[in-house]
């Protein structure tokens, strides 16, 4: 039976030219690269300048995408970008990127904020729409400016966050129903609100009418993202109905190489299949996805037919996965 299913056709990305290494954060707080490199795996991070905003960053990401899909920006009949850190409280970031954009009139915009899940939160709502025939193309961005509520005084935070933006287009094509399509073949998503206060900003709009900063129970979030990370490629791939061994390149959430390195040898895959990009962009919340996604293509490392697992997991606690064979 045929079926239609979302082809992942190009994808983008973009950092802030500003680079902070850690030595520089050494400068700005009782830290060192010793600490921060055997702790985290984190070398440098992009830093986005004052007047450079989230819809900055998604923009250039989408013309990159857009341009390695060979579509035109009228091709595009969605659009949905993942962050935590919008230009403004409202209209979303999606609004003014499908400004920016020239989109066709009335192509629905929206935000979703799922966190460090962002990414595969957005991927299965643009996913569903395009399964359902709703719409045929899907421009789905991980974009953040967490700089911004950073506070540069708490070592325990800032040397783990970095800005950047990636963006990726989902195009349907009619597939023959089976686990050797091309496409994505599940997306499964996760919350648990009880986790809340363990990664959160400490203000919000209704709460005191400010953004506030980053605050993290580190051990805590370290112990619930293993588990997740794992059930996330795990649930996805019970869905594909593909294995692990079948599995050419994993695409984990870059917050930590010691979590990294854990997820992958739970679901006993060899490291040189897991896309690492945490040493340079740190962790980059919803936009560490398709960043890495991105760059992994423009290094041509993947290829037509890999089938990539991909996990996400972040504040809320939110987590997931996705299955695709490119
Ligand atoms: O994106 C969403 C998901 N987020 C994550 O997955 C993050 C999960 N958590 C982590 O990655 C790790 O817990 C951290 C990297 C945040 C922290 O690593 P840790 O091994 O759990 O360290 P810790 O928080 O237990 O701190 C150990 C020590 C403490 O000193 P004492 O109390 O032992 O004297 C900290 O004060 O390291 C100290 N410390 C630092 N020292 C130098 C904390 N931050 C720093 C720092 N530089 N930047």
């Amino acid at each position: 039976m045929t079926v239609i299913r979302s082809q992942l056709i190009g994808t983008g990305y973009k950092l802030p030219e500003k680079v902070l290494t850690n030595d520089d954060l050494s400068k700005m707080v009782d830290t060192s690269d010793e600490w921060i490199s055997t702790r985290t795996g984190i070398k440098s991070r992009h830093i986005a300048a004052q007047d450079e905003l989230t819809s900055d960053l998604s923009y250039e990401a989408s013309l990159m995408a857009i341009k390695n899909a060979k579509i035109q920006n009228q091709d595009i009949d969605f659009v949905i970008v993942a962050t935590v850190t919008p230009d403004n409280t409202f209209p979303a970031t999606a609004a003014k990127l499908a400004k920016k954009l020239e989109l066709k009139p009335g192509t629905p915009a929206m935000d979703v904020n799922a966190a460090c899940s962002g990414f595969v939160y957005a991927t299965q709502i643009a996913d569903n729409m395009i399964r359902l025939g709703e719409i045929k193309t899907a421009l789905v961005i991980g974009a953040e400016t967490l700089s911004k509520i950073t506070d540069w005084t708490d070592r325990n935070t800032c040397v783990l966050f970095g800005d950047g933006a990636g963006a990726v287009i989902l195009q349907g094509a009619e597939c023959e129903g089976k686990n050797t399509d091309t496409g994505i073949l599940a997306t499964k998503i996760y919350a648990d609100g009880n986790q809340y206060e363990h990664l959160y900003s400490d203000s919000g709009v209704s709460l005191n009418q400010k953004a506030g900063f980053i605050h993290m129970d580190g051990k805590e979030v370290f112990k619930i993202a293993i588990p997740s990370l794992v059930q996330g490629v795990e649930e996805s791939l019970k869905i594909a109905g593909v294995q692990i061994s079948d599995v050419d390149w994993y695409v984990p959430h870059q917050a930590n190489l010691r979590i990294i390195d854990s997820v992958a040898k739970k679901l006993e895959i060899d490291m040189d299949k897991v896309i690492v990009t945490v040493d340079h962009h740190g962790n980059t919340s919803a936009a560490s996805i398709p960043l890495a996604l991105a760059e992994t293509f423009e290094k041509g490392k993947f290829k037509k037919g890999d089938l990539i697992a991909i996990s996400a997991m972040g504040a809320g606690f939110t987590w997931g996965g996705i299955v695709v064979r490119l």
